[in-house]
């Protein structure tokens, strides 16, 4: 047997140019402001996608980039700015940040209502105890978007995920378990993993650690998600040990091609929220 492939960049085209045509009909741009403070290489390329798929879709964004050496107050003071600014409908903190500056302190400066990416305690709380007002972050929606449209109904399903951080696997887990999943959520410390995820219908590997994920960690047929984003020699490649974990599964991601463009696809999608949500008196 040889998995189908979830073609991840096809979903996010499609979407995009669903997202594209809800532009059109708006009387204003929705503005995406992103702040990127340093220089991290892989951060650079990511926010050049979100700039690039923000203007395609029709949005305007901005990337704000601040020198590594930024005090903590500069930065809030450019949040404080763009929650202030009217024409602004989504913040969102490039991560990781330079780490002389606490991330946690920072993001909490967002609005709640321009916290595109989810990321602050107010969003977060809202999607734990499953209120639709929640946005979501954005990798953790591409990942349920892209089950939902393979699998259709996820009720009871049994997924197992690799990985327990806060812009992943937790949210992801509220978001599947909001969807009538059985959810388990394993880690570092987790004993006897293997067995775990071949119980699985569906398992997202969220770990970072290369290939990890082997054929026989998998049930026949069972669905595989891969979040990772590593490099071996200098090639991309997932949590997911690919051509090996094909051989068994139903369903499957690549890297590059699967989760990677959905979630940006799905930062778009809540920055079109957010303006709806701020035009729209209720
Ligand atoms: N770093 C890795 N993933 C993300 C994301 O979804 N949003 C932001 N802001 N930073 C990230």
């Amino acid at each position: 047997m040889t998995a189908q492939i979830i073609d991840g960049k096809l979903m996010a085209q499609n979407l995009r140019k669903e997202l594209a045509e809800e532009v059109k009909k708006l009387n204003k741009q929705p503005h995406l402001a992103v702040i990127l403070v340093g220089n991290d290489e892989a951060s650079i390329i990511y926010d050049r996608n979100k700039k690039k798929a923000a203007e395609d879709i029709g949005m305007t964004c901005d990337i704000h980039h601040l020198p590594e050496e930024s005090s903590e107050e500069e930065v809030i003071s450019l949040i404080n700015e763009l929650n202030n600014d009217n024409n602004v409908n989504g913040i969102i903190v490039q991560m990781p940040l330079p780490k002389h500056l606490d991330s946690n302190k920072i993001i909490e400066q967002i609005q709640a209502n321009k916290d595109v990416d989810g990321f602050g305690f107010y969003n977060m709380g809202l999607l734990h105890s499953n209120n639709k007002n929640a946005f979501i972050a954005a990798t953790p929606q591409g990942v349920f978007y892209m089950l939902q449209k393979t699998l259709g109904d996820l009720s009871g399903l049994h997924t197992v995920i690799i990985g327990r951080s806060n812009i992943v696997g937790r949210p992801l887990a509220s978001l599947l378990l909001n969807n009538h999943c059985t959810v388990t959520v394993t880690h570092s410390k987790t004993k006897n993993l293997p067995e775990l995820t071949k119980q699985a219908d569906i398992v997202v590997a969220a770990c970072g650690i290369a290939k990890i994920v082997k054929k026989d960690w998998i049930k026949n047929g069972a669905t595989v998600i891969d979040v990772g984003i590593n490099r071996i020699d200098g090639k991309l490649c997932g949590d997911v040990d690919f051509e090996d974990v094909k051989e068994v599964a139903g369903f499957i991601t690549p890297v590059p091609g699967g989760v990677g463009p959905m979630t940006v696809a799905m930062l778009m999608n809540n920055t079109l929220l957010a303006y709806i949500k701020q035009n729209t008196s209720l």
